[in-house]
């Protein structure tokens, strides 16, 4: 996976990418990431990226040049030497690379959830536009961008750190950047239900006891545990995503009962034609 965040702040990607279990990732090769410094796109010698927005109003708005010029130059870095490719427009060579996605981090997005972490992690290049300031101006989000993404509901000063937070949750599902004790098959969201409870070393801290089914070495049954904590849990905590978790349920329970009675059905059928075979009515 190739992620790149075009940025005025690129040394706060990198200084937080390095460090831990993404710099690790990085380091074998897993995963590959860069910043690129949106400024060194800017046409104008003063390297002014931003201007006042048209209409009026407060603030300063990033402008369309350097923005589309660096995503450009890092769609077809890799091609310098190949004119045809690096004369097409962003929208033509997205149009070709379907596992490439342009995400424009933005409040106005589509709120990011573990299913979008997978989605994203199934892809080849990720490239995050981080804006500033009041914003991007909107011709160029339209001919460069693939998905609009928003980490929650509320405003943050700008695009990196919710960047940051999408690379992380998509970094972790690629196989390989977590170690086998890192990664957790258990993790909340996985399967609809927020993790149980864990509990380490020692067996009684502060006067608490850990669980005693948690001691008995019976694994059926330690499952069976875990499953009812987080699906309890997950009531209690997050009644949105129990209700989700119950519908799917539901739906699951039926689809099996309704394939369960029509094989049933089947062989029932199927004994009806055997007899009449042997009583030679057939
Ligand atoms: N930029 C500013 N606030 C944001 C948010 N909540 N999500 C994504 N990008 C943002």
């Amino acid at each position: 996976m190739k992620f790149e965040i075009l940025t005025l702040f690129p040394e706060m990607i990198m200084d937080s990418l390095r460090t831990s279990i993404l710099g690790r990732a990085m380091e074998k090769g897993i995963i590959s990431a860069k910043a690129v410094n949106i400024r060194d796109y800017a046409d104008n010698k003063h390297h002014s990226v931003d201007d006042y927005t048209y209409g009026g109003g407060a603030g300063m708005l990033m402008q369309a040049q350097p923005v589309y010029d660096c995503i450009h130059a890092v769609l077809t870095e890799d091609a310098e030497k190949i004119e045809e490719e690096t004369e097409k427009s962003v929208r033509d060579i997205l149009k070709e690379r379907k596992q490439t996605r342009v995400i424009y981090v933005t409040p106005q997005g589509r709120v990011f959830d573990q299913a979008m972490a997978e989605e994203f992690s199934k892809a080849e290049e990720l490239i995050f536009l981080c804006g500033h300031y009041e914003g991007i101006d909107e011709r160029v989000l339209e001919e460069t961008v693939t998905d609009y993404v928003s980490i929650g509901d509320y405003v943050l000063t700008g695009g990196e750190l919710p960047a940051l937070v999408m690379i992380d949750a998509i970094s972790r599902l690629i196989p390989g950047v977590l170690g086998s004790e890192e990664s957790a098959p258990g993790d909340s969201f996985q399967n609809g239900l927020l993790e149980y409870p864990q509990y380490s070393r020692p067996a009684v801290w502060h006067g608490k006891e850990v669980p005693k089914i948690l001691l008995s070495g019976d694994h059926a049954k330690v499952d069976a545990w875990r499953l009812e904590q987080s699906i309890e849990r997950t009531r209690e905590r997050r009644p949105d995503l129990f209700a989700a978790w119950e519908a799917a349920e539901q739906e699951r329970i039926e689809r099996e009962k309704a394939e369960k009675l029509r094989l049933k059905e089947e062989r029932r059928r199927l004994r009806e034609l055997n007899d009449d075979r042997s009583q030679g009515t057939v």
